[in-house]
């Protein structure tokens, strides 16, 4: 399966397919010679504003159904590449607040349903341009409560498909509103706990398998929460520290997977949260990423060649932030926002 991204459709040379195939019968790709071995800054902000400013193009329009997560990741990504002021505030404040709906969640666009997701996503957004005191805060903590399952779990929307994504979505927003203690945070660490595998890792619910994203929301959950002393962190450590793979140095989601690198954020931002980044190989971790960058279009893919697109873009640069890459504004590793954004907050 591939990412929740902003993904045209492809069309691949004969040998393209080729590597393709022989890169999932190896579970590793290839870093071709020549590809990027420095940071393409300029390239990338270009390509962000353009994207964002393109409003008819099909990539954008297609891309509705995830509209306010899509504006967080552009908005990051400039953000940790000291271009903000490349974006138009007043057209993004408008926006969400226009997609604030009458339950206090917020949707991906106007027309649509409000969603845990979306809703984390317009508050990062809100805090990122300092507009959080002209939200209905009130109404935002009344709707993840409201979402709050009786085994502790959060269901994302109304029709409550639950998972550990959701709970992160939902005590990371009241944690950036100052309203943690307004849920039940023993019954949510309760659920947490019961996502956690034997193998170290974490998943969507109790027996799911160990994957990468899903370890990342619970260990940000447990974060936010203080609990992190309440798992074995060196055996969720190791797990993570075994997603790098061996040939291309890129990390994967689960074994046996390709390298990607949107893992690039959710592994290494674990690591981070752990306290030991040190446990993966920086220098092939840094050639990864910066192999998948665009050198024509700008922006950066899953794997190197592929299609750019803003959610590789901005997990790719939140990690070379992590491993401290020069000239990158440093990010926090639960939030994935500059850390700086999150001052006055103390976190
Ligand atoms: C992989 O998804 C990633 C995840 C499961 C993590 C998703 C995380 C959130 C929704 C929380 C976001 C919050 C912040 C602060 C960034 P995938 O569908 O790409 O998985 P696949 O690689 O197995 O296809
Ligand atoms: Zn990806």
């Amino acid at each position: 399966m591939r990412c929740v991204a902003l993904e045209p459709p492809r069309n691949r040379s004969p040998e393209m397919a080729l590597s393709s195939f022989l890169n999932m019968a190896r579970k590793d790709v290839d870093i071709p010679k020549n590809a990027p071995q420095a940071l393409m800054r300029g390239l990338h902000s270009d390509y962000i504003q353009k994207y964002e400013s393109k409003k008819e193009s099909f990539d954008y329009v297609s891309a509705d159904y995830l509209r306010m997560s899509g504006v967080y990741w552009c908005l990051t990504a400039m953000d940790l590449m000291g271009d903000l002021n490349r974006m138009t505030k007043d057209d993004v404040v408008r926006f969400v607040k226009d997609c604030q709906k009458s339950s206090g969640g917020f949707g991906a666009a106007e027309n649509h349903d409000a969603h845990l997701l979306y809703t984390l996503s317009a508050v990062q957004i809100a805090l990122t341009y300092d507009f959080v005191e002209e939200l209905d805060v009130n109404a935002i903590v009344r709707y993840v409560q409201s979402r709050q399952n009786e085994d502790g779990s959060f269901g994302g929307d109304r029709y409550n498909e639950f998972d550990t994504r959701f709970t992160l979505c939902a005590l990371a927003t009241l944690h950036l509103l100052g309203r943690l203690d307004e849920v039940d945070v023993d019954m949510a660490i309760d659920f947490v706990l019961r996502c956690h595998n034997p193998d170290g890792g974490f998943g969507t619910r109790p027996g799911s398998e160990s994957h990468a994203g899903q370890v990342y929301c619970c260990l940000g959950t447990l974060a936010v929460t203080g609990r992190l002393s309440m798992i074995d962190e060196e055996r969720t450590a190791e797990w993570l520290a075994q997603r790098q793979c061996a040939e291309s140095g890129g990390l994967n989601g689960r074994p046996d997977k390709l390298p990607d690198v949107c893992y690039s954020w959710w592994v290494l931002a674990s690591l981070a949260i752990l306290r030991r980044l040190d446990w993966i190989d920086r220098d092939a971790m840094v050639k990864f990423i910066l192999a998948c960058q665009d050198d024509e279009t700008g922006g950066f893919a899953d794997r190197p060649g592929d299609v750019a697109d803003p959610f590789h873009t901005v997990f790719g640069l939140a990690g070379l932030s992590l491993l401290q890459y020069p000239n990158l504004e440093p990010v926090n590793p639960v939030f994935c926002m500059r850390k700086s954004a999150l001052k006055r907050l103390e976190l």
